[in-house]
């Protein structure tokens, strides 16, 4: 098997696991306990929270662990909301968010929350002058995500990060995708909160965290302990956490010009095939992404019969796969229409070789030519 699925998730690295199970083995305190057990765990807490908040340019304390991507996203947008709601109740954000911002986005509508969601390009990017325009008197806050996870695009985030701190609007971004892949500082970057997950790069799954300026106001979303400087309830998961900084040490081995080398590898590999194909991902983007519009095909049965062939692959995001649904980032950047139904998403990871980006390509190849002439 080729696995190509890096965006949905990413194995466990060797050390990254090692972590993990030293400390669920050594460290059985409950970190809010004051005998030397849960001392024991306070202080691996603190060790990992202070090695990842130094990864992004923060400080220690303006990290809070969540379960997640999916759970930072959800308390920033609902956090945020309600914390500055007497300021005002107008957010920005855009079309092509992962849903665990829009779900989010879609209630505060429904609690009055004026909502304007910024449309894209055919290349995916968000214009700063749109974001300008949509600023208005009551805006609280501005939520647009770093990288696309299904089409890759990179948003100008410093430049968003400098004209919302010129107006005082706080800056959001979910970062999940381009966290460990590009250079993220909050201060260079003027970033007020922002979204990352350990499980996109080599970290275990169900555990991430929302890094949020000190001086910004933020409404604990789950509520039921003082975890978390009271903002996230719930006794912290000391052996992910203790991975997930194990996870963010061992970044400093990934190789950016590797994994373009694999990408190009891989498309060059495609274009050699006797098939149609346009990408939908832009020049400029996530070095680990690619998406691709195959035209006459149907995804779900080119996604099974890839899996047969050895490849796997994904249409769009992981969490809206399974079900056969346009992709909203695909209709965004180009409408409704063939090709936000007929594209598929190719992940590359720190393991995939030159000669898995070669065979993957022209296995792919070889399955679309067999659909795009009408023989399955
Ligand atoms: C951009 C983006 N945001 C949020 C998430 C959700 O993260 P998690 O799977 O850790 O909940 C994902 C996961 O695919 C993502 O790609």
């Amino acid at each position: 098997m080729i696995y190509l699925d890096y965006a949905a998730t990413t194995p466990m690295k060797r050390e990254v696991m090692e972590a993990y199970m030293h400390t669920a083995e050594m460290v059985i305190g409950n970190a809010s306990s004051l005998h030397s057990y849960g001392r024991e765990a306070k202080r691996v807490l603190n060790e990992a929270r202070k090695e990842i908040a130094r990864k992004i340019g923060a400080r220690p304390n303006e990290i809070i662990f969540t379960s997640g991507g999916t759970e930072a996203d959800n308390l920033a947008v609902f956090g945020l909301a309600k914390a500055l709601r007497s300021k005002g109740c107008h957010i920005i954000t855009t079309e092509i968010e992962h849903q665990a911002i829009l779900q989010p986005m879609k209630q505060l509508e429904e609690e009055g929350f004026a909502i304007t969601y910024l449309p894209v390009d055919t290349s995916g990017f968000v214009q700063l002058e749109d974001v300008e325009r949509a600023l208005q008197e009551d805006t609280i806050f501005v939520s647009i995500m770093f990288g696309n996870n299904e089409v890759g695009s990179m948003q100008p985030i410093s430049e968003i990060g400098q004209l919302l701190k010129e107006r005082d609007i706080p800056f959001h971004t979910d970062a999940v995708q381009a966290y460990g892949t590009v250079k993220i500082d909050v201060e260079e970057m003027h970033i007020d909160a922002l979204t990352a997950s350990a499980h996109k790069i080599g970290g275990p799954k169900g555990i991430g965290f929302l890094y949020v300026r000190s001086e910004l106001p933020l409404m604990a979303h789950q509520v039921g302990g003082n975890q978390e400087r009271k903002l996230r309830g719930g006794t912290e998961n000391i052996p992910a956490i203790a991975a997930f900084a194990e996870a963010v040490r061992s970044l400093h081995h990934f190789d950016q010009d590797k994994m373009n080398d694999v990408t190009e590898r891989f498309l060059n590999e495609l274009a050699k095939c006797p098939i149609q194909y346009e990408m939908n991902s832009p020049e400029q983007r996530l070095a680990h992404i690619v998406n691709i519009y195959f035209p006459h095909i149907t995804v779900d049965h080119l996604l099974a019969r890839l899996d047969l062939e050895g490849v796997a692959i994904s249409s769009g995001s992981a969490c809206t796969a399974g079900a056969v649904e346009a992709s909203h980032v695909l209709v965004a950047m180009f409408g409704e229409g063939e090709r936000a139904n007929s594209s598929v998403r190719i992940s590359f990871g720190e393991e995939t070789t030159l000669e898995e980006a070669t065979a993957s390509a022209q296995i792919i190849g070889r399955v679309v030519e067999t659909f795009q002439r009408g023989k399955e």
